[in-house]
């Protein structure tokens, strides 16, 4: 998609779901759209700040960060008009909040795998913090070889004076993981084509190998830090 392309999805988008509310917008000064995206922003803040605090004090007890980076990022108008259109869905800001869960991204980069199941154990462990869905795909790994934990949690944030509960797409991830994922979505982005069995199964080799390094590297780790 072209700049212009993008931006005239966004103007509909935006013209969309403002519709009902055009009124509301006028006197109030408020955009239902605007202020969804906010709480989802403040949703990912909250997540964000959930895995930090346990990089912090996971760093204390095991000598080391267990979290590489944290990305977040918010789904773009043209992504969540273009996922309910796919998915004949109503193109309101209730059908955003009531059918897609993944408007507000929050990306864990682990060095071991093993990280990944304890920083999920720990998060879930949390009292304010639901799971909704969770899918494995590292005990999992979809065909074309895709390897990361991804949890669907509801989290509550906290207004001046309410309280909403909002939904995060957790993904957790290695650094090989990501790699092959960043570098396999770039393929994919700039051919914008359905690829040959041989590339394919190309791709699919590069990720067996990229869990094989994890695995060797996990097992380096654990025969150097026994006693940890
Ligand atoms: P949608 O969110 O509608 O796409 O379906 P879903 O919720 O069933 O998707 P899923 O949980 O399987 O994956 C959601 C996200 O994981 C995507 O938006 C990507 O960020 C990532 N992902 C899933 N599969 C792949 C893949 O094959 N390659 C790459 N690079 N990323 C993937
Ligand atoms: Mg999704």
């Amino acid at each position: 998609m072209n700049k212009n392309e993008a931006h005239r999805l966004e103007q509909l988008v935006l013209s969309h779901l403002s519709e009902k509310n055009v009124r509301n917008k006028i006197s109030q000064h408020s955009n239902p759209y605007r202020e969804l995206m906010a709480y989802y922003r403040c949703a990912m803040m909250e997540i964000e700040t959930k895995f930090r605090v346990l990089n912090e004090e996971l760093s204390i007890q095991y000598d080391r960060n267990p979290i590489e980076s944290i990305k977040t990022r918010l789904k773009s108008p043209e992504s969540i008009l273009d996922k309910l259109v796919r998915k004949g869905l109503p193109v309101t800001v209730a059908g955003i909040e009531e059918n897609i869960n993944d408007i507000a991204g929050v990306r864990v980069i682990c060095a071991f795998p093993s990280d990944i199941y304890m920083l999920a154990d720990a998060l879930l462990k949390q009292d304010d913090v639901r799971l909704i869905e969770k899918k494995d795909y590292i005990g999992k790994p979809k065909a074309n070889g895709y390897r990361s934990l991804h949890l669907i949690v509801e989290t509550p944030i906290f207004l001046h004076d309410s309280k909403r509960m909002m939904r995060v797409e957790v993904q957790l991830r290695t650094i090989s993981m990501d790699w092959w994922a960043s570098t396999e979505h770039k393929i994919r982005y700039k051919k914008d084509l359905s690829f040959s069995d041989s590339i394919d199964s190309d791709l699919a080799e590069c990720a067996r190998i990229a869990a094989e390094l994890d695995a060797r590297m996990e097992a380096i780790h654990r025969v150097t830090h026994s006693d940890d």
